[in-house]
Formats: C-alpha cells, structure tokens, sequence
C-alpha cells in the first residue's frame, strides 16, 4: 500500500508489506539468507550494478529489512529509507556521509548523550567544528546556522528534558544558509510528528524505541530524499552497520500497532505530568504537554500529541531517587524508552550516564532527574504506583 492519503494508524498497519508477502503469505516472511543466487550471468551483473532491483548480498539489501523501510518511508512522507544496526548507527553514518574535514555543524546541547559524545569527541577528532547552542534559543542557533555550516542538526523532543525546537523556523533558516537539516524523531514518532513535512532534509529514528516498542530488537533508520538516501545507504553498506532481517521482523511487526501504543503512552504521559506537578516532594515536571512548559506553544503548533516521555526531578537528588526507584512495581529500570512498559531511569545513569555531574549540569539536568517513558498499562494502577513509592520515600523521610 502507497496510499498517502491514509491515516496513520491505517499506514502502519498496511504499508509498505506487499511487494514482499510470498506464497499468498499475509505477513513478511524472515529471510535470513546472507546471499542471493543467479543463473542468469546479465540478471546477476544488472542487480549487482543497480540496474534491476533484487538482492545480491545482505550487508547491502534484505527483503524483510526493506519491507521495513518501505513502511517508515510512508509513515514520515519520505521518498526513501535506508536502515542500521542501532540508532547511533543511523546517526554516525549520516554524519559521516556529508561531513569531512574542515566542515562545520550546528546543534543543540541537549541531544541524547551518544550523540552528543559524537560532537564533543569524535568529530572534532576529524577536524570537523561543531557550535551547539542552547535549546529552545532560536535566535542563536540562526546566528551561527548564517555564519555557515554543512549540517544543522535538531533532536525534538529532546532526552531527557523534553525541550522543543521549532523545526520549521530552523528549517528555513538551515535552507538559506545551504545546510542540511537532520531531525532526530525518535522522541516524537511518525505519528505525532513528521519533520519532512515541517521543512527537513532527512529524518532520524532509533528504531530500538517507539517504532519496534517492544525492547527486543535494536534498530535505527534516515529518511529523506532518493538522493540524499542513496548517498547514505552506500557509506553504510560499505562501512556494515547493517540492520538484521530478525530485528527488522520485529520492529516490522512492532510498527504494526504504533498508534495504538503511541496514543495510549501519550495519554498516559499527560496525566502522569500532570499527578506528578500535585507531590510536594517533586521540583519540577518536564512535559510539553503541559501548558507551564516553555516550548508548550511551538510542541503544539508542529506536534499532533505531545509523546509519551515525560521527566522530573526531585527534592533530594540522587538519596531520593535510590529510596523512590526500587518501590516502583510497574516499571522497568533501565536504560531503554518507548516501550509496551513503563520504563523509569535517572538520567545520569541512562541517557547521560557519558557525561560528567559537570556536563548534565551545563544541559540543565539535575543530578536527582528522573526520566519516565510510560507504558501502555491502565494509568490509574501506574499512578497507585507512583503513589505508594512517593509514601515510602515520605516515611523515610519523617524517621530521618
Ligand atoms: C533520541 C535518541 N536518539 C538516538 C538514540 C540511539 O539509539 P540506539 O540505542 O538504538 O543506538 C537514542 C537512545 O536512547 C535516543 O534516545
């Protein structure tokens, strides 16, 4: 199905799968072959050389991986996909596409610690300049967007504060300037957001999150244009951080219910922020949900849904996140998000467990941050939850 004018939740279910269903199969068979056979001398050298389409060996193409693309391809308005082993790779293997030595890249502070750990350690490593910039100061990132940069690259909502920036204003800005305008969507999802759409050149997900939603198959994958995809399939398929066909099956079959999980996780986001902003014991909730969040404006004008990861922080840091964590029953604690379950982690042993106290600091993340992807569980039995550990952590606090 390449109907565009489908809803979403109709895409994700139907898209992308049918030029890859064999012997009247009705799901997307695994295909685990590393290569591809021919008889036929010319047929083999015209796929080899990108003449006819099939496959020749798996580190470049795979069925089960391109019925997955297919389908991303379609849910973010893109004309084309390609695929990797891990959102970092997915990541790492567009930055190095486009950028060489001598080139420039504008950011934000607040992306996700590996991407940022790319910024601050290995690109400047190759010579390369990287400006990051406060997020949510628009003004600035245009300033050093006009002084001339390769890439400007945005993460909306960003990990793990959840701070929004305004994709069309910075697309635009990164057009004039001759830049390429990557948007990590992994916090958003195909069916809260389409950054294409709002003016970007390639869109970014980890797809080990939201879109596989089940925290059993790591995955990541760039959408964009035919020109700009292709050049980015061939630095990958060279370089190997190919995306395996079972992981591909499973992200396949995860995105299958994506807005249905997606629309219950936000659900849960916004009344689980909201119960949060009630407990004495909580500083500060972070959610653009909220209408106390600074970027609540902008998450609404370019958001459908305001995504199901929320974060907060409490009243004596690290102590009260030990005591608080543990007594938790619905939820994992893990370094993971997007998940069928709720997922709870302190950010300086998660997202930024590669930055020093100094550093988090500098991103504005307090030491005591609790980041919280919700589940797709019933929220009244996730906020008896939370209620019963918040009591324990009182009493501690009253013997202490
Ligand atoms: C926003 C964001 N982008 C990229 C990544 C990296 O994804 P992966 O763990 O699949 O490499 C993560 C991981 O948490 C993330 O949160």
């Amino acid at each position: 199905m390449t109907n565009t004018d489908a809803k979403m939740g109709t895409k994700a279910v139907w898209a992308g799968e049918k030029d890859y269903l064999v012997h009247g199969a009705t799901q997307v068979p695994v295909v685990l072959s590393v290569a591809y056979g021919y008889d036929d001398m010319d047929e083999w050298y015209d796929v080899a050389i990108g003449k006819k389409k099939g496959h020749i060996y798996g580190r470049n193409t795979n069925p089960t991986v391109q019925a997955f693309e297919d389908k991303l391809k379609i849910l973010e308005g893109a004309e084309a996909a390609t695929s990797f082993s891990t959102g970092m790779a997915a990541i790492s293997n567009t930055l190095s596409t486009f950028l060489v030595p001598g080139d420039r890249i504008v950011s934000i502070k607040d992306t996700y610690g590996g991407t940022n750990k790319i910024f601050t350690e290995f690109l400047p490593r190759q010579e390369i300049e990287v400006a990051l910039c406060e997020t949510g100061n628009h003004e600035q990132i245009e300033r050093e967007v006009e002084k001339g940069c390769k890439i400007l690259y945005l993460e909306t909502p960003t990990n793990p504060t959840v701070k929004i920036t305004d994709i069309e204003r910075m697309a635009k800005a990164g057009k004039a300037a001759g830049a390429l305008v990557v948007v990590d969507n992994t916090f958003g999802t195909p069916i809260n957001q389409n950054p294409i759409a709002l003016g970007a050149d390639l869109v970014i997900h980890s797809a080990t999150k939201f879109l596989g939603g089940h925290a059993d198959a790591l995955g990541g994958v760039v959408c964009g244009s035919q020109e700009l995809v292709e050049k980015i399939y061939h630095f990958r398929e060279i370089n190997g951080a190919t995306m395996d066909p079972m992981a591909a099956y499973l992200i396949l079959r995860g995105m299958k219910t994506l807005h249905l999980r997606v629309r219950q996780q936000c659900d849960n986001a916004m009344t689980l922020a909201k119960y949060l902003q009630t407990k004495e014991i909580v500083e500060a909730v972070y959610y653009p949900g909220l209408e106390t969040h600074p970027h609540h404006d902008i998450a609404k004008k370019q958001m459908r849904n305001f995504g199901g990861m929320l974060s907060f922080a409490v009243k004596g840091g690290v102590d009260t996140v030990r005591d608080l964590l543990p007594k938790l029953q619905y939820a994992n604690r893990a370094a993971n998000l997007g998940a069928v379950e709720t997922t709870v982690g302190p950010a300086r042993t998660t997202s930024h467990v590669e930055c020093t106290p100094e550093e988090r600091a500098a991103m504005g993340i307090p030491e005591g941050l609790i980041r919280i992807s919700c589940g797709i569980e019933e929220i009244e039995d996730i906020i008896a939850d939370f209620d019963q550990a918040f009591n324990h952590v009182e009493s501690l606090l009253k013997v202490k």
